[in-house]
């Protein structure tokens, strides 16, 4: 059995991107493999979330991840918080990246143009901190949408100088994981890029069907093909995207052969889409309510994580200190 971490950021609600590109296959690896899932608080902390909203946020992602299906009973679900072998082996592996090749992370680099004015060390150091949650469990797959594609590479890139540097194969050099498919890539209905809380083009699992629709409805498009086949736009690229994410082939087929005669209607597509969409989430929007107001199941659910992941965690900090050399009078 394979060793499987994901984790997903608590900076709200979670979107379409975060459902297609992660949570969808973490319910389907909770199967087959021993995975940890768990809430990446500690990173959230970059951008400063307001203390009376933090507890809140992972609360609506911990009620999140358990109305879409992960059963804490096979999954170890944990807050990355509530595991202090984290930030311990975190320090550990900081000693061993370079600041350089963190400055060049496309991630770092971004925000350093789009948030000049706070660029904290934690920023610089994330992917230490992202490789610490991966290999604190030893994973082998990491499911992830295609953002985190480098990300996972620094993280084996770390395993394995810990492991040259130490002269022994003690942490496997974990892979992104999509079920020997490419890494999924949702994107925002605005005309170009992926879908994301902070390019405020989500779609949230837990909006109220109107809101869908509106959202949908705004989708930018253009004024429609002249010609059989003609090449896409990219804003027109991405609604099929996205449809052939959320709907059913067929429907999916219908409005590709639609647009490639040129007969389409944007408008009914789109409406189709949002449909697709509402019906897809209306039973989790309900869900998710439920369990958020239910203190005591969620207080149950996270001990029980913590205790599993921390049995897991303390386990490898017990073994790096002894291979780093750490030792106690
Ligand atoms: P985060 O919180 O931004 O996103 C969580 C997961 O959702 C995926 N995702 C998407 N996939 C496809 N299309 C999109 N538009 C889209 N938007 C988000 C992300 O790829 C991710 O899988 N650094 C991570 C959190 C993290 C983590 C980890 C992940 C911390 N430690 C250890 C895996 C293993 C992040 O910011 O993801």
């Amino acid at each position: 059995m394979e060793k499987v971490v994901s984790g997903i950021r608590s900076t709200g609600n979670l979107h379409l991107g975060n459902y297609y590109g992660a949570l969808r296959n973490f319910v389907r690896m909770q199967q087959e493999h021993e995975c940890y899932f768990f809430i990446a608080d500690y990173h959230s902390l970059t951008t400063y979330p307001n203390p009376e909203d933090l507890h809140g946020n992972v609360r609506q992602i911990l009620s999140e991840y358990l109305a879409a299906g992960i059963d804490p009973e096979k999954a170890t679900l944990y807050i990355q918080s509530d595991i202090p072998e984290i930030p311990e082996l975190y320090l550990l592996m900081n000693m061993n990246a370079y600041v350089g090749e963190l400055e060049r992370t496309t991630s770092f680099k971004e925000k350093v143009r789009s948030q000049p004015n706070n660029v904290n060390a934690g920023l610089l150091t994330y992917p230490v901190l992202m490789a610490t949650d991966i290999i604190i469990h030893h994973a082998s797959k990491v499911p992830v949408g295609k953002d985190q594609e480098q990300n996972l590479e620094m993280t084996r890139r770390f395993a394995r100088r810990f492991n040259n540097m130490y002269n022994q194969e003690y942490f496997p050099e974990p892979e992104p994981y999509n079920f020997g498919e490419d890494l999924v890539k949702v994107p925002g209905l605005d005309g170009s890029g992926k879908m994301g809380k902070t390019e405020g083009n989500a779609i949230y699992l837990s909006d109220e069907p109107q809101v869908i629709k509106k959202k949908v409805m705004k989708a930018v498009t253009d004024a429609g093909p002249t010609e059989p086949n003609q090449e896409m736009a990219e804003a027109i690229k991405n609604i099929f995207k996205l449809m052939e994410i959320v709907s059913e082939k067929e429907t999916y087929d219908y409005f590709l052969e639609q647009y490639n005669t040129t007969r389409i209607r944007y408008g009914d597509m789109k409406k189709q889409l949002a449909g697709d969409i509402i019906e897809f989430t209306d039973p989790l929007r309900e869900k998710i309510k439920a369990i958020y107001g239910d203190q005591e199941y969620l207080k149950k659910v996270a001990a029980m994580g913590r205790e599993k992941a921390r049995a897991s965690a303390a386990r490898t900090v017990r073994d790096v200190r002894k291979i780093i050399g750490i030792k106690s009078f």
